[in-house]
């Protein structure tokens, strides 16, 4: 679980004590919360933190998070969670956030995909949901990219900075 994650171009390393700084400047950035939900406080988002780095399992009801690297500079380049959604038949939901320095190198597509597999292939996972409002069109180009189907769109489904959003739900299934 500890392990690294590869792909072409990227690095997975799970969320770590010394990951702080980049959480704090992610989550408390208002460019890129902008589509996910209301900048949240100092104390909401280390509070979220210290429960992301708890020990996970496949039962477990907290995020579990990997910090995107660029393999070949080394810098972070963002994070993808997952948390489980249904155990029945083993679900998990995806989110990501790309730093606005990498945006548009296919980063968050690449990553998607290799959690995907990663999840299928080592944690058992045979579903894959993302949620993201309908105005978020990289999101909903990203998700496509990575193969997932639009499911519905639900109307004013999430207050973002007071504002009701309709939120598309995209799936992929996974057999094996
Ligand atoms: C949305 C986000 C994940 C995209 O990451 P990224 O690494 O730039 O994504 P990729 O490069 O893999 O792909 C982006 C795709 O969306 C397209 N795109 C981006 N913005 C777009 C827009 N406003 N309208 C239409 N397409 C758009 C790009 O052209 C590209 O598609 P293409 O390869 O066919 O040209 C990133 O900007 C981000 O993290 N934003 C802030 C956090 C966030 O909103 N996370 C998602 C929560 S649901």
């Amino acid at each position: 679980m500890n392990k690294q994650i590869l792909s072409a171009r990227l690095t997975l390393t799970r969320l770590a004590l010394h990951d702080w700084e980049l959480i704090h400047s992610i989550y408390s950035n208002p460019t890129l919360m902008k589509h996910i939900g209301t900048v949240k406080s100092d104390e909401e988002i280390r509070n979220n933190f210290e429960k992301e780095l708890a020990p996970w399992s496949i039962e477990s009801t907290h995020w579990l998070t990997w910090i995107i690297h660029e393999t070949a500079s080394g810098n972070n380049v963002g994070l993808i969670s997952i948390c489980t959604r249904d155990l029945e038949k083993p679900t998990a939901e995806i989110g990501f956030i790309i730093l606005e320095a990498y945006k548009g190198k296919g980063y968050a597509t690449e990553a998607i995909k290799l959690i995907i597999d990663f999840c299928a292939d080592t944690l058992g996972f045979k579903k894959f949901i993302a949620v993201c409002s309908e105005e978020h069109k990289g999101s909903r180009r990203v998700l496509e990219k990575a193969g997932m189907i639009l499911d519905e769109i639900i109307p004013e489904n999430t207050q973002i900075d007071g504002k009701w959003v309709n939120d598309c739900f995209y799936s992929l299934e996974r057999s094996g």
